[in-house]
This record gives C-alpha cells, sequence and structure tokens, in this order.
C-alpha cells in the first residue's frame, strides 16, 4: 500500500479537466432545472441497510461492491448509487406531504468496487433526476426525452435508447417463476455465478456477460408474455408519447437492470463512440414504484436516471474554448513586487483574471511564465518605473509595448481586456 498513490479506480482531476466537468454540470443543472427539478444534496454515507432493502440482496452491487465499514458497531456503506439516499430524504422529512410531485436533481460521486477498466471506475460521477408522486407514462416519456435533449446538447452522438416493462410486482413474480422454469433444466450450463443467481436472484441472469449464459437467455421467455394490462398499457402509451415527442427507441424485452428496486419502465441510453470501448451506458433509469412506501413512506410512484459523468466526458469533445483575458504581472525588486500585490487587487476588483509572479525571479523567466499561462498582457515594473510611476504594458498577442502612467493602468488594461474578447 503506498500512501502517494491514488486508490486504484479512483481519478484526480486537476484545473484544466474540471473546466469541463463544470460546463457538463452546469448544463445538466440548466436543462433539468427548466424541467422543474431541484438539486438536493443528501449524505455520501448511508446505513447499510438502505442499499440492501433497496438495490437489494443478490445484485453485484450489494453482493460485492460495496464500501461498507463498521462505524461505533453501525454498519455505513459509502453510496453506490444515489437513488437510495434521496428516497431515503424524502421519506425521512416527509416531504410527501408538502411537495407530493417532488422532483429533484443531484450531482455527485458514487463508489462501487468494480473491476476498474476505461469508463468504469470505483469512484465515478453521476447526474441524476428522480420525480415523486406520478404513476402515469407522461412522466417517463418527459423524463426520456429531457435526458436525449441534454445528451445531446453536451455533444454526445450516436446515442440509443433501449426500453422495457418488468412489469409492477405481480408481472414480475411471474417473470421471475418462467425464467426459473427454463433455466432449470440447463442449471449445470449456467456459469457458477449464475447457478446462484437462480436461486438469489435469476433476473440477473439475462444481462450476464457469460458467453455460455448468454446463449442459453437468447430463449428465454419474453417479460411481455407475462405482464397485465395495465402493464402493457403503460408501456404501450409510453411508446406513443415518445413518437410524439420525436424519440427514437429501441423496445428491448431482456433488457433488466442492476438494481432491484424496479418495476414497469426501465431504460438505458448507449452511446457508440469508439472511445468509450466497452463501457457504452452512459445513463438509465427506471420506475420504483413501491420504494417509497417500502421505505416506510405512503405509495408514492416515482421513476428517475442517472448519468455516468466520466463515460460521458470521454463520448464527448470539448468545444474549443476561447482563451480567457489574463494579466501576467512581472515585478523586478522587492519595492515592485509589493506594488504588484496590490495592483493585482485592483485588477481582479475590476473583474480581470491576474496572475502577479511574487517570486521575483529574471525578466525573462517571468515573462516565460507569463507565455505558458497564455497570458494575454504582462505589466513589467521595477525600481526605475516606480520612481517614475509608471509601468511598460506588453501586449502579448500584438508584440506592442506602451508605457502607462500607473494611475491608468486598471483602466487601460479593462481596455485592452473588451479588445481581447471582441466587445
Ligand atoms: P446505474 O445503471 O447503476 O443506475 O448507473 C447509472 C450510470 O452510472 C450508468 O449508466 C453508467 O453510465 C454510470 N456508472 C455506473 N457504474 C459505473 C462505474 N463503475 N464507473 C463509471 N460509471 C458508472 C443507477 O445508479 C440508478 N440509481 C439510476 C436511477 C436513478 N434509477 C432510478 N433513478
Amino acid at each position: 500500500m503506498d500512501p502517494v498513490h491514488a486508490v486504484k479506480g479512483m481519478n484526480d482531476l486537476f484545473p484544466a479537466d474540471v473546466a469541463r466537468w463544470q460546463q457538463i454540470e452546469a448544463m445538466f443543472r440548466q436543462v433539468v432545472g427548466l424541467a422543474g427539478y431541484g438539486e438536493i444534496r443528501v449524505p455520501i454515507v448511508e446505513h447499510t441497510p438502505l442499499y440492501v432493502r433497496s438495490v437489494g440482496e443478490g445484485t453485484d452491487i450489494v453482493d460485492k461492491e460495496m464500501y461498507s465499514f463498521a462505524f461505533h458497531d453501525e454498519a455505513m456503506t459509502i453510496r453506490p448509487e444515489g437513488t437510495a439516499g434521496v428516497v431515503r430524504a424524502f421519506v425521512e422529512h416527509k416531504m410527501y406531504s408538502s411537495e407530493p410531485l417532488a422532483r429533484y436533481a443531484y450531482l455527485g460521486p458514487m463508489f462501487r468496487g468494480e473491476r476498474p477498466a476505461r469508463g468504469r471506475y470505483r469512484q465515478f460521477h453521476q447526474a441524476g433526476c428522480e420525480a415523486f408522486g406520478d404513476g402515469g407514462p407522461g412522466i417517463d416519456a418527459e423524463m426520456i426525452a429531457m435526458l436525449v435533449d441534454y445528451l445531446k446538447a453536451v455533444g454526445a452522438e450516436g446515442i440509443t435508447v433501449a426500453i422495457n416493462s418488468i412489469g409492477d410486482r405481480g408481472a414480475k413474480a411471474r417473470y421471475r417463476d418462467a425464467l426459473v422454469a427454463y433455466l432449470e433444466p440447463h442449471k449445470s450450463k449456467l456459469s457458477s455465478d449464475s447457478q446462484r443467481r437462480l436461486t438469489t436472484n435469476p433476473l440477473r441472469i439475462l444481462d450476464s456477460k457469460n458467453p455460455d449464459d448468454q446463449a442459453l437467455v437468447q430463449d428465454a421467455p419474453s417479460v411481455f408474455d407475462v405482464l397485465d394490462d395495465a402493464d402493457r398499457a403503460h408501456f404501450e402509451q409510453l411508446e406513443a408519447m415518445l413518437r410524439a415527442m420525436h424519440v427514437p427507441f429501441e423496445c428491448e424485452p431482456r433488457l433488466v437492470r442492476g438494481l432491484d428496486y424496479y418495476t414497469r419502465t426501465l431504460f438505458e441510453v448507449r452511446c457508440s463512440n469508439a472511445e468509450l470501448g466497452a463501457q457504452t451506458a452512459i445513463a438509465g433509469g427506471g420506475r420504483y414504484d413501491h420504494l417509497v412506501e417500502e421505505l416506510g413512506g405512503p405509495d408514492t410512484p416515482a421513476i428517475g436516471f442517472a448519468i455516468g459523468l466520466e463515460r460521458l466526458l470521454i463520448a464527448t469533445r470539448a468545444p474549443q474554448d476561447a482563451k480567457p483575458f489574463r494579466v501576467f504581472i512581472a515585478p523586478l525588486g522587492a519595492r515592485a513586487i509589493e506594488y504588484a500585490l496590490t495592483l493585482a487587487q485592483s485588477l481582479r476588483a475590476a473583474g480581470i483574471a491576474t496572475i502577479a509572479d511574487t517570486r521575483g525571479g529574471s525578466m525573462k523567466s517571468m515573462l516565460r511564465r507569463a507565455d505558458s499561462l497564455q497570458s494575454k498582457v504582462a505589466i513589467v515594473l521595477g525600481d526605475r518605473e516606480l520612481d517614475a510611476r509608471v509601468a511598460q504594458v506588453k501586449d502579448l498577442a500584438n508584440h506592442s509595448q506602451s508605457e502607462v502612467a500607473l494611475d491608468d493602468l486598471v483602466i487601460k488594461v479593462t481596455e485592452l481586456a473588451k479588445v481581447g474578447q471582441g466587445e
């Protein structure tokens, strides 16, 4: 264990990366904010039983991937996903009485001990939305369309939407039985993981990555054989609404998702960008109509989704930003450094990004640094300039230089900034 190596599957982000993160996060808040989703912030650590009861025993997340620990005899888990915590908050604060149609959005890190690969990390970030109190297909369609609009707005290309219904509790149980009845005679051909899942969580066998399991699953019964009339009507209305909103989608009867709380609508957005390799799912979600009640609240239907932000960033190219206008102050000598500090304060107060080279150093090294920081203007001052109450202002883009009175510096640089920003 090397203390100066990051934990496997967890990444550092430096300012150049963070700038792009901030763009996609701001765009997310804007797009979902326009549809009525307000940001909620819940703790990163919850009691372990919350995830066991919601995400479910027999899921990969709960069985193998959770960062769990005991703290003073209490079992805690660092969140592997966002929905359970948001539902817990909704129930705990009885938000259903004041906000029966609550809509929440969240952004933040999630933790799963998966095998790291490109696009699959142990600390990753999600942006998600959860809508409570609406059981009809309208909100399903609106949410999927909003998600697609957002992904397109940030530049994701080649995206496809897969939808399915897993039915309400009755159909889900019937499907489970049908699947077990079909797979049981082939049990010996299943992978050892799937043999175990046959008793713990048979639906999970449908998204096994094992080729033998996949071959068997090809002819497994379809969930559409067991849906009841209300499930079927919900799904058909969702399809009709998506068509009306011009959202292309594919119906995938074997789509199941790795969390147990889902009922009825399930969806996944994939991106064909080759950079993603095998991790093509950039977002996923679905209905969880019974989770609020299971966690102690009133019967409240709900639906949500989460986007994997690392995957989204891999799949999109950042627009080329115009470099921001930046001033560099190169002071020669202790007196000039002191002046540079107050000058930098005045320039920043005028809204101009300013770096003062407080190391001092040679003029050559300071100008090299101004260049490497892509500064537009360098202000050079030494004792001679301070005595004469002037400074040399170098326009680094045009390679021109002028002498400016100290008292006029802020005005002069503000003018240069306006020209630089094309105003
Ligand atoms: P999920 O499908 O487990 O759903 O995760 C959503 C997205 O998070 C995935 O589509 C993927 O882009 C990203 N993701 C998941 N695991 C990783 C990982 N190890 N590394 C990088 N990205 C990852 C949920 O988490 C549900 N809570 C979504 C939801 C909200 N359903 C209803 N409401």
